[in-house]
């Protein structure tokens, strides 16, 4: 790790950048399945890069992005290629074999929303796809002939309403793996651009 700056500063950042949980882990685990040596891979909201580095393991070509600074840096510390960025916005068109996206997905009442790069970490806003659906209009564009999006998704955040939004934006969506906690079920979903 590469960072010069008093111990509290760093903690600081730390604490606004999200930890690896249960979702990064079945994210990881199923998207590695997906990806080989010379594929290129985008992570999207990366946080501290830990599914980004699982994916780079397989020697796969890796960029990683994250709206939040702290966690751009925390990733770059941990020798990821990282761009600062919402969403795709700023990659070409047609350029990623696999793209794997673990977003903010609980539904989260405005009145208990408090600014902070925690707080987009893990609100999707009062249905939990106030980020999955910008995703689901735009991610079509970056990918590749045969490319691939890996997205985690959960029990609250409608999975059959993630599914329909990703249709209208020409992805067909199946559950490819899944795993049960005591108030969700995480589920990630493959999704393939619509060839009809
Ligand atoms: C649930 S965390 C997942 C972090 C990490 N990928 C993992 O699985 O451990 C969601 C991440 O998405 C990032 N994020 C939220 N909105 C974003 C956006 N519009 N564009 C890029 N990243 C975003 C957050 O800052 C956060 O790091």
């Amino acid at each position: 790790m590469n960072d010069d700056r008093p111990e509290l500063a760093r903690q600081r950042d730390l604490d606004q950048v999200y930890e690896p949980a249960e979702d990064s882990h079945l994210l990881a685990e199923t998207a590695r399945e997906y990806v080989t040596a010379d594929d290129r891979v985008l992570e999207v909201g990366t946080g501290s890069g830990y599914v980004a580095t699982a994916l780079a393991d397989t020697g796969a070509a890796v960029v990683a992005t994250d709206i939040n600074p702290m966690a751009c840096r925390e990733a770059r510390d941990a020798g990821l290629a990282v761009v600062r960025a919402n969403l795709v916005e700023p990659f070409r068109d047609g350029v990623f074999d696999v793209v794997a996206f673990n977003p903010p997905y609980l539904p989260t009442p405005p009145e208990q929303e408090f600014d902070d790069w925690m707080e987009r970490a893990l609100s999707g806003g009062e249905d939990g796809r106030a980020v999955v659906d910008p995703f689901l209009d735009t991610v079509r564009r970056v990918l590749a002939e045969d490319g691939v999006v890996l997205l985690l998704v959960s029990s609250l955040t409608d999975v059959e309403a993630v599914r329909e939004r990703a249709a209208a934006g020409g992805l067909d969506a199946r559950e490819v793996a899944d795993e049960s906690h005591p108030f969700e079920r995480l589920v990630v979903l493959e999704l393939r651009p619509d060839r009809r």
